[in-house]
């Protein structure tokens, strides 16, 4: 609040400022000249703001004059992690005046212009060395005699002489953007060949090892871009083993790499320092293995609903009703165990014969045919469901969600990269999921291998970017094997970015390249053709995995419920029929007794 109050202060002074001096005229020849300069810049829109380092020198009166606000840090450094935009010019006065050691106002004011005011006895040479080693490189330098010569000396870094002369009036560019062209500059990478964000492969003309994938494309077309060159820093690795994109962000944070060919997810992380803006969005859920076909020995079972059961008994019970009632035409007779026992209804409904009524009248006979019809509706319901079912049996239900997955026989399968990318790697449990139905693998190749080959016990985490090319390839399979699921999901939301040296002066211009590869649909023309390159480099096998069907011919055991139930019926009848016999047979007793009498 105070320094805004000193600003706005400083703003009105200055207008009263420029108004008393235009009376006084008492500038010196090197103020107009300095002032002409500044006035051109701000005429070409390069700053909005003006930020003075050091103790008095021309540029503490002068930025009184210009109508724009400016901050005084006359100690060299502020402590404070101030915003300054991209558009604040910063002027020095005299050399090394500006001892910024907020690490944070340092990033931020890296790629800013600066004019220095260069006292005497210092070489020019000297000070570029000194900002370049600090990779700040938009800076012009005026020596004392400004205002005779006219002089400004641009640091320039990839040529040979360290700086070039401009003189003010003579209308050449003062700052430039110097990346645009590196001049074939080495640009210090690594690549974690993660197909298919980048894949390696022998370029046939020049016989060099290169990198293809929707991630190497970004940065190899950003280096032609600019001429620059790609400098593999093979030696920041332990040879012989495997480089993760969690190595490459580690080495890129410590400076090792300028921009990784990798990228890496930004929700772990504080700030955006090390990372470029977003490259990729993606969600991170697993891919999970179809349900299986309903085994044969269950269709039975499966095709008998409770509800249709329950219809069919009241159909029987009213067919019951209604054929007691039609013969005599009266509810005589009416009994319970006349009406379920219904011996020509329930023939009637199972589609068997059953005799007619003799002497029938015509309402009876219509309910006779009624009896068949609705016989005939559910005998060719069950048949239909029976035959289609056993020429395709239905799938059994989808997971839903992670408490389906406990009585289920799959696993969730996830190695411990993963789980140490994601922050699970000490107690080595996923939230949601059993310990018994987790199995981490320590050794990424076998993890990833049953991955590679549809392995379907398991659930495999992907994320959707890497899974529309399992999609791609699982359509030369005779049935697919896995769908996608946002089910299961370890993150919906994921933004993926490069990553990037800390102080890396050309980050704009990358960010920008990304931005704009993004806009021209060429990422996702590279997403696009991410399989046909993995068939091309012979990543992905044109191998059917999907399971061998099941030998598809019915066997005993499939009918042993069938047989069960008709076999238990029988035992049934048999009862009945011994009941019946032992009754006769008291009762045939009975009547000898009674004859003998
Ligand atoms: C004009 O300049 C002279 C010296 O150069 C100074 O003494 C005087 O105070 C100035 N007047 C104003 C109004 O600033
Ligand atoms: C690219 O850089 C090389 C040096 O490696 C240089 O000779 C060439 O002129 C540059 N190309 C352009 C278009 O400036
Ligand atoms: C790479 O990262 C993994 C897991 O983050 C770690 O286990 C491995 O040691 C790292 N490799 C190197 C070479 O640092």
């Amino acid at each position: 609040m105070v320094w805004r109050i000193i600003l706005l202060l400083h703003l009105g002074y200055s207008g009263a400022e420029l108004y008393l001096r235009g009376i006084n005229e008492s500038y010196t020849e090197q103020e107009e000249r300095l002032l002409s300069l500044l006035l051109r810049l701000q005429q070409e829109e390069y700053y909005d703001t003006l930020m003075v380092y050091g103790e008095e020198c021309p540029f503490h009166s002068l930025s009184r004059s210009l109508e724009v606000p400016a901050v005084m840090v006359p100690l060299g450094g502020t402590n404070y992690d101030w915003n300054f935009g991209s558009l604040t010019l910063i002027l020095s006065c005299g050399f090394p005046a500006e001892r910024e050691e907020n690490h944070r106002t340092l990033m931020k004011l890296q790629l800013n212009r600066r004019i220095i005011h260069l006292q005497k006895d210092i070489n020019v040479e000297s000070v570029c060395n000194y900002y370049a080693k600090n990779e700040q490189y938009n800076i012009a330098v005026v020596r004392e005699d400004f205002g005779r010569s006219g002089n400004i000396y641009v640091c320039r870094c990839f040529q040979k002489t360290k700086y070039i002369e401009v003189n003010l009036f003579s209308g050449r560019p003062i700052f430039f953007e110097q990346f645009r062209n590196m001049q074939g500059a080495a640009i210090k990478s690594l690549t974690d060949n993660l197909a298919p964000r980048s894949m390696a492969y022998r370029d046939p003309k020049t016989d060099q090892k290169k990198f293809k994938g929707y991630v190497a494309n970004a940065l190899n077309s950003f280096v032609e871009k600019v001429n620059a060159t790609l400098a593999w820093q093979l030696d920041v690795a332990p040879p012989g083993k495997r480089i993760f994109f969690t190595n490459i962000t580690k080495w890129t944070a410590e400076d090792l790499l300028d921009i990784g060919m990798s990228v890496d997810s930004t929700w772990d992380k504080w700030n955006l320092d090390t990372q470029t803006y977003p490259y990729l969005m993606c969600s991170y859920c697993f891919m999970v293995p179809l349900p299986d076909l309903l085994p044969y020995y269950e269709i039975y079972t499966y095709i008998v609903d409770l509800d249709v059961l329950a219809v069919i008994f009241v159909l029987f019970c009213i067919f019951s009703l209604l054929l007691i009632y039609g013969q005599q035409m009266s509810w005589q007779g009416l009994s319970l165990s006349r009406v379920l026992l219904n011996d020509r209804c329930f023939r009637g409904l199972l589609g068997q014969p059953f005799p007619f009524p003799l002497h029938s009248t015509k309402k009876l006979k219509l309910i006779c045919f009624l009896l068949c019809f609705a016989s005939l509706l559910t005998t060719t319901m069950y048949v239909a469901y029976l035959q289609a079912f056993l020429a395709t049996p239905p799938p059994m239900p989808r997971l839903r969600s992670f408490k389906d997955l406990h009585n289920s026989r799959y696993t969730v399968a996830i190695s411990l990269g993963e789980m140490d990318v994601l922050g699970f790697a000490d107690n080595r449990r996923l939230q949601n999921v059993d310990p018994e139905k987790l199995e981490v693998f320590e050794d990424y190749v076998k993890f990833f291998h049953l991955r590679e080959t549809f392995n379907n016990n398991y659930l495999f985490p992907v994320t959707d970017l890497r899974w529309s090319t399992y999609k791609e390839q699982q359509k030369i399979f005779a049935s697919p094997v896995f769908y996608y699921t946002d089910a299961f999901c370890l993150s919906r939301f994921n933004f993926l970015s490069f990553p990037v040296r800390r102080h890396l002066p050309y980050r704009h211009l990358f960010e920008e390249h990304l931005q704009r590869l993004k806009e021209f649909g060429l990422l996702k023309h590279w997403q696009d053709r991410s399989f046909f390159d993995m068939v091309m480099l012979g990543l992905t096998p044109l191998e059917d995995f999907s399971p061998l069907p099941e030998t598809d011919s019915i066997d005993l055991y499939d009918l042993s419920w069938i047989f069960g139930m008709y076999f238990a019926a029988l035992g049934l009848c048999c009862c009945c029929f011994f009941v019946e016999l032992w009754g006769s047979l008291n009762w045939w007793r009975r009547f000898k007794r009674w004859t003998t009498n």
